[in-house]
């Protein structure tokens, strides 16, 4: 993971030095300034995420910098150390949090990191041995989230409370926060009691991310787990992941967390032999949303890999695009995520056909994603023939990468709705004419090549 950038600008070269250590020792890159117009270099030469300003710089002020900062380099957080609160000050002057000059390095990064990373999480659990008594509790199912009993994976002690559903309404509690996990109590409730889900609290679901970052760069990389079961893996972390997004918006923890999710699908895509045979094979048709985000990035990625041209920063751009590329849908109005597009009024229709411009708007000025990404999102329904949406672009007009989703957008959309294999879906599409002129022609046949093994396809294209 490419390592996020912080700026640290303080009077103190020693609160720097001792500062700067802390950070970077949290996997963080620092740059230090002691003035305030080395801290404005660093600004403009320099992506950061975060910066860290004192109000008690010299040669431009703590305020001079931070105004400097709000209007050269937006979307920037900047932290800001005050004598003084002074009410909302400088917040409105563009801070995203003011400290007490006292506050120690460590409070400030749990600002940063909005919570704690998996260690400090683990160190800090009150661990007991073996498993507490089941205790029953009510609550309103909207608190909690699920997660397939078969694919709930823990090691050693469990980092939340995991709950069984008797009803809606009514839960029990199995396993307590710092339990021993169980495997056999697990395997109990699916193998006797018929359990299907475990549920969690919606709460938890940032340290469920956490932790499950943490296994998927384990599970991934071991030769000796199946491929399907990878997938199931990295299907359950992104369609959590996507929620999160949903509930807590762009914060650069969470698209940190989400560049890394993409990274390990392409892992996956990169890596695996049997890629071809699991696209194949793909059979879960679940219609939820959640899921939606996970089989466009495989399956984009997958396609991306067939091109020449391909590289990192390509792969980065469009499997982060892939990510967030329905992100708009989150401003329109709620009773429209109900509806298929084709059943929808006109005045509807013209609502969601504005979805990716909505989502262009939200990643626009974030510095943690860059401007391809924006730009695919907003053209991620256009088709070449100049028949899509919402600016009915054509051909070469639209982005290579933002054709190949909206092919893959569809495919998702066919094979899930009507329940059909993948290679059925392909089909699907490429018997209809009409909808073959939607996509450059070179992108559908690296969408065949995907589902064939590399060695099966040399005998099948004829040599000259
Ligand atoms: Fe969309
Ligand atoms: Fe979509």
């Amino acid at each position: 993971m490419a390592q996020l950038k912080i700026l640290l600008a303080h009077p103190s070269l020693e609160w720097l030095e001792t500062s700067a250590k802390v950070l970077s020792d949290s996997g963080y890159e620092v740059i230090t300034a002691d003035k305030g117009k080395v801290a404005q270099i660093s600004i403009s030469q320099e992506k950061f995420f975060t910066a860290i300003i004192s109000e008690e710089l010299q040669s431009h002020t703590g305020a001079q910098v931070l105004k400097f900062a709000k209007s050269n380099s937006t979307g920037l957080t900047v932290i800001f150390l005050a004598e003084e609160y002074e009410g909302d000050k400088w917040i409105k002057l563009g801070a995203k949090t003011v400290f007490p000059l006292a506050a120690t390095i460590e409070e400030i990064m749990r600002t940063i990191e909005g919570g704690k990373n998996v260690n400090e999480l683990l160190a800090g659990m009150k661990r007991r041995e073996g498993v507490s008594d089941e205790v029953e509790v009510s609550g309103e199912d909207t608190e909690f989230t699920k997660i397939k009993i078969g694919e709930f994976y823990s090691s050693k002690a469990v980092l939340f409370d995991v709950f069984i559903q008797l009803n809606s309404g009514k839960y029990i509690k199995i396993l307590h926060a710092g339990d021993t996990f169980d495997q056999q109590r697990i395997d109990k409730y699916k193998n006797d009691k018929k359990i299907e889900y475990l549920w969690f609290k919606k709460t938890d679901r940032a340290k469920y991310l956490k932790y499950q970052a943490h296994l998927t760069t384990k599970i991934i990389s071991s030769e000796k787990v199946p491929i399907e079961m990878k997938a199931r893996f990295l299907k359950n972390v992104t369609s959590k992941y996507v929620e999160e997004v949903m509930s807590e918006g762009l914060k650069p923890q969470i698209i940190e967390q989400g560049k890394q999710i993409c990274e390990q699908v392409f892992q996956l895509v990169d890596k695996e032999k049997n890629l071809a045979k699991l696209l194949r094979g793909y059979q879960e048709f679940d219609p939820t949303s959640v899921d939606h985000s996970y089989l466009v990035t495989l399956f984009t990625t997958s396609i991306i890999k067939q091109f020449e041209w391909q590289s990192q920063a390509t792969i980065e751009t469009a499997s982060m695009a892939c990510m967030f590329h329905d992100i708009g849908k989150m401003k329109m109005p709620e009773r429209l995520l109900e509806v298929r597009p084709g059943d929808m009024s006109a005045e509807d229709l013209e609502l969601y056909q504005n979805h990716p411009v909505l989502g262009a708007e939200m990643v626009d000025g974030n510095n943690l994603i860059n401007n391809s990404v924006k730009q695919i999102i907003i053209q991620h329904h256009e088709y070449f023939d100049g028949t899509g949406f919402p600016f009915k672009k054509k051909g070469a007009k639209i982005l290579t990468l933002a054709n190949i989703i909206a092919l893959v957008d569809d495919f998702v959309h066919i094979m899930v709705e009507r329940k059909m294999k993948p290679t059925d879906a392909l089909k699907f599409i490429l018997m209809d004419p009409l909808k073959v002129a939607r996509y450059n022609t070179i992108i559908v046949e690296n969408f065949i090549k995907i589902f064939v093994e590399p060695e099966k396809m040399k005998i099948i294209i004829p040599t000259q």
